[in-house]
């Protein structure tokens, strides 16, 4: 199970969703998108996500924002996966978290493949990719990346199942801290320190 729990995002976040991608730099965005988009593609690119169909994964910080999200599209009978980390929690294993979850939900989607697009000069993806034994095929400066999934089955229904209640589980600390600390923030000023001697 891993460190790092992965919140099912429903349609009513997509204003987050499009936070999390502003937060991304130029570059970020040429590497996870193919080219940098402004702010009216990427507005378009969260509205037309499906979420009826598609999985959106989400990987909360302490101040309940999206450090980490991962989109599964399903295109006919495969899967294709897209991912972004923000700097500042890269390099602890959320991308690659991410991509395993990707995995069970296309498998529990019966898909036969898991199919991701990605720069050449692109090491974290293309790590992720090698550690996962994908296909490679490397036309120019892309790569297309296919992994084949076997079927779901009950070991990946249970695993998908308690990695979503994990994820609610976290997301409810997490936002109970944040509303104590926000709480305790607006006693203490409210009464000129005298919260702060209570905490
Ligand atoms: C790709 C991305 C999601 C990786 O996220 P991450 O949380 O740093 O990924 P992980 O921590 O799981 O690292 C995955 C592997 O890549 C390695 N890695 C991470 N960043 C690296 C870098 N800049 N150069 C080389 N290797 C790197 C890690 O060490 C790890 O390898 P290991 O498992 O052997 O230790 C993140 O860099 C990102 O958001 N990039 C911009 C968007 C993008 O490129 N999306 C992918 C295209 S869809």
């Amino acid at each position: 199970m891993t460190t790092n729990p992965m919140l099912p995002l429903p349609a009513k976040l997509r204003d987050e969703l499009v936070d999390h991608f502003l937060c991304l730099s130029k570059e970020d965005l040429r590497l996870r998108f193919g080219h940098a988009l402004a702010l009216p593609s990427i507005v378009a690119y969260v509205d037309d996500i499906d979420f009826d169909s598609d999985g959106v994964f989400g990987v909360l910080d302490g101040e309940v924002r999206l450090a980490g999200v991962a989109h599964v599209a399903m295109v006919r009978s495969n899967a294709e996966f897209g991912v972004s980390v923000l700097p500042a929690y890269r390099k602890r294993g959320i991308g690659s978290a991410l991509f395993a979850r990707a995995v069970t939900f296309a498998r529990n989607r019966q898909v036969d493949a898991l199919f991701v697009h990605f720069l050449a000069e692109n090491a974290a993806m293309l790590r992720i990719a090698r550690k996962a034994r994908m296909r490679l095929a490397r036309y120019g400066g892309e790569v297309d990346a296919w992994l084949d999934l076997a079927p779901g089955d009950a070991a990946t229904f249970a695993e998908a199942c308690a990695q979503d209640q994990l994820a609610l589980f976290d997301f409810t600390l997490k936002s109970q801290f944040l509303a104590a600390r926000t709480l305790m923030g607006a006693l203490h000023e409210a009464s000129g320190g005298l919260a702060a001697r209570w905490v």
